[in-house]
């Protein structure tokens, strides 16, 4: 822990004196959600959620049918209502005089900044929509998006919505290899990039890996993108195919700026978000539009207590994950928020970039994740402390388990020990926040996600799905349908089914472990199954796997999660190689030479967020009689524990070879 902290009470007296931190008076006075809307929703759970999709959402033909789960696990909610998600994100707010209003405060790394009105944002996203229409895009047709941070980005995935033409972001820090299985698998006939974007103080290309990911390659079918719309951003060069690739400026700028929205039923798809499952294969996570939009909309409103006339609210997420789309796009803009948008890292060009833009935008609602806060505290409180953040009225945590000392650090230092902390657990697959304190209602408390949200019914269960007792600690399950479900797999229903479904009769198995404590507050523990979470990004452990076996060195691989400091989980890779190649791998020199290797074969396979911190060189891997890799043998050698249980290995020397072959430093990447 940095020096800087010796002169903070100690934790534990912390904990142990403010276990829970009450709403203050005045907090909780002003506070838009109250605690009878648990009341509400337990006497009537789905007219709570019907009266939510009418006071949230603007609807072109109204719904009479609230949920039908009659085809479950496919929930059906609010299906016979008509609407359109651009619509009520901009339009209805221009319409409602609120067209001056600022929606986003744009800050490029760089510093270049512009500042959208909703009413620019109306004109811009109409624009958007006519210019993909006059591409041939259509409602249903699937639109990948592979953009930086910038204000184009939203208005794509807006202008996608408003023709009812599903789009499918994908992380521009994912690989060429990844971004081509994701266009692939969602059909996509445009995609949507730039020539780059502007990170760590450079400008970075993005559009190279838009080619390749599109061009022809032996075995596969010819790719379904007609079009590539790319966004002017770096002035790099690029590469160009007459026809193919379009100038969003040429396009978009010559559009008109009116644009009828395409009126959908609420099942039509809203969005396809890929993210890493138990297998290779990432999931194409498929999400509707009216139960989505209403949970959005419901969520950001009492979670992050808004006040649309008066705050100013950041997500430092990227447009990439479900963060980005709905506590960015979807909850914020349905609620006519002013909202930050910044390009680059926390870092650039210092320390304290983003305690400067919450000084300068005078951010009151701030959200981000814990890996954020942990860097923060690495790098001294001395960088905040230099900054006004007085105008910061609440804080948020999503992505991972957020630890006390982070959960206090964050309160203390960035909060002023007033504004309170939601800690929000929720997944790409969920659509919105499921856990959360309800500020002004809920005390909170360092490292407790708490209570399900009014209208959601989450528990901990055991192996046999009897919930535990208090005290006691097993699955997080959702056991009720709520609005932002996600509706399937793309193009996998059987998927659908196995992954969340099969594990516990009736039951949403998410996929975390959780405990509930003595006051019945739910602590989460981390993912049960082959999923890692590093730094609050999702990786799957046989997709990394995979990338490695691909590598003409490597003859078998294991993947784990180990416990790390700062990016909560980090990638530890156990490699046997192939014949000559291990010997190779033998002295020091050697084995640095294959780690990067292998370490760059990650990074082109799946993105530089995959790329393992640690690769060891095993002579074996640790198997049981059926074959399959005790992952959890390996966790102990990669966390520096005395490794548990190995009786049901077929050969229990092996975890002696791994341990005498460790003998030998590894390097490591920084
Ligand atoms: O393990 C949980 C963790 O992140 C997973 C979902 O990842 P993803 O779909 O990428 O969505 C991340 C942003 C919503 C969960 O299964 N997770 C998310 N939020 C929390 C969390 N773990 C603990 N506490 C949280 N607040």
């Amino acid at each position: 822990m940095p020096d800087n902290e010796t002169t903070a009470p100690s934790l534990e007296n912390l904990l142990h004196e403010t276990r829970a931190f009450p709403p203050s008076t005045e907090f909780a006075a002003q506070a838009n959600a109250q605690a009878s809307l648990y009341e509400e929703a337990d006497a009537d759970r789905l007219g709570f959620w019907a009266d939510r999709a009418r006071e949230l959402v603007t609807w072109k033909s109204p719904f009479t049918q609230t949920l039908d789960w009659s085809d479950a696990p496919v929930a059906r909610w609010f299906a016979d209502g008509t609407l359109n998600a651009a619509y009520n994100a901009v339009d209805r707010h221009v319409d409602a005089g609120l067209g001056d209003r600022v929606a986003i405060h744009f800050e490029g790394e760089p510093g270049d900044t512009r500042t959208v009105t909703y009413a620019d944002l109306q004109r811009e996203v109409s624009r958007a929509a006519n210019a993909l229409a006059s591409l041939g895009v259509t409602k249903g047709d699937r639109v990948v998006i592979y953009l930086p941070m910038l204000v184009e980005s939203v208005v794509a995935m807006l202008a996608c919505a408003g023709l009812g033409a599903p789009h499918s972001v994908v992380f521009g820090g994912f690989s060429a290899d990844a971004l081509r299985s994701r266009i692939a698998d969602a059909g996509a006939k445009v995609v949507i990039t730039a020539d780059g974007g502007y990170r760590r103080g450079a400008a970075s290309a993005l559009k190279p890996a838009v080619d390749e990911a599109v061009a022809p390659k032996e075995g596969e079918p010819a790719t379904t993108v007609e079009h590539i719309l790319v966004v002017r951003r770096t002035e790099q060069d690029v590469a160009w195919t007459e026809g193919r690739d379009v100038w969003w400026h040429d396009v978009v700028d010559a559009a008109s700026d009116v644009h009828e929205p395409e009126w959908v039923d609420a099942e039509h798809p809203l969005f396809i978000l890929y993210t890493s499952g138990t297998t290779g294969k990432p999931k194409g996570i498929l999400h509707t539009t009216g139960g989505y939009l209403t949970q959005a909309a419901y969520t950001h409103r009492n979670v992050f207590d808004l006040k649309a006339e008066s705050d100013v609210y950041w997500c430092t997420a990227d447009i990439g994950w479900v963060t980005g789309h709905t506590y960015i796009v979807y909850g914020p803009m349905l609620n006519g928020a002013t909202q930050v948008l910044y390009e680059g890292t926390p870092d650039t060009p210092h320390k304290g970039r983003w305690w400067e833009l919450v000084e300068k935008y005078k951010v009151s609602l701030f959200y981000t994740a814990p890996t954020a806060i942990r860097a923060c505290m690495k790098w001294g409180e001395d960088i905040p402390a230099g900054f006004d953040l007085s105008s910061l009225r609440l804080l948020g945590s999503v992505g991972e388990p957020i630890n006390p000392e982070a959960w206090m650090w964050y309160r203390r230092v960035i909060g002023g020990d007033t504004a309170p902390i939601v800690d929000t657990w929720w997944q790409t697959e969920t659509g919105a926040i499921m856990i959360s304190p309800l500020p002004g209602v809920t005390a909170t408390k360092p490292g407790s996600a708490q209570v399900a949200l009014p209208g959601i019914a989450a528990d901990v269960v055991d192996d046999e799905a009897h919930s535990v007792p208090d005290g006691g600690g097993g699955y997080l399950v959702l056991s009720e349908p709520w609005p932002s479900m996600l509706r399937g797999i793309w193009g996998d229903l059987q998927r659908f089914k196995d992954t969340y479904w099969s594990r516990f009769e009736g039951l949403y198995f998410a996929g975390d472990g959780a405990k509930k404590d003595e006051d019945g507050d739910i602590w989460l523990l981390g993912r049960v199954d082959d999923v890692m979470n590093v730094s609050g990004h999702r990786l799957s452990t046989t997709e990394i796997e995979s990338a490695l076996v691909s590598h003409d060195v490597v003859a078998e691989a294991a993947v784990v999660g180990a416990a790390d400091e700062l990016s909560g989980q980090a990638v530890v890779a156990f490699v046997i190689l192939r014949g000559e190649h291990a010997d190779d791998a033998a002295t020091d020199e050697g084995s640095a030479r294959v780690e990067k290797a292998l370490r760059d074969h990650v990074a082109t396979q799946i993105g530089p967020i995959a790329k393992p911190k640690k690769i060891l060189v095993v002579p074996e891997l640790p198997k049981t009689r059926s074959g399959k890799i005790m992952r959890r043998l390996l966790r102990d050698v990669a966390e520096n524990r005395t490794v548990g249980d190995a009786t049901t290995l077929a050969d229990s020397s092996v975890m002696d070879l791994i341990a005498a072959g460790l003998s030998k430093p590894s390097a490591s990447e920084d």
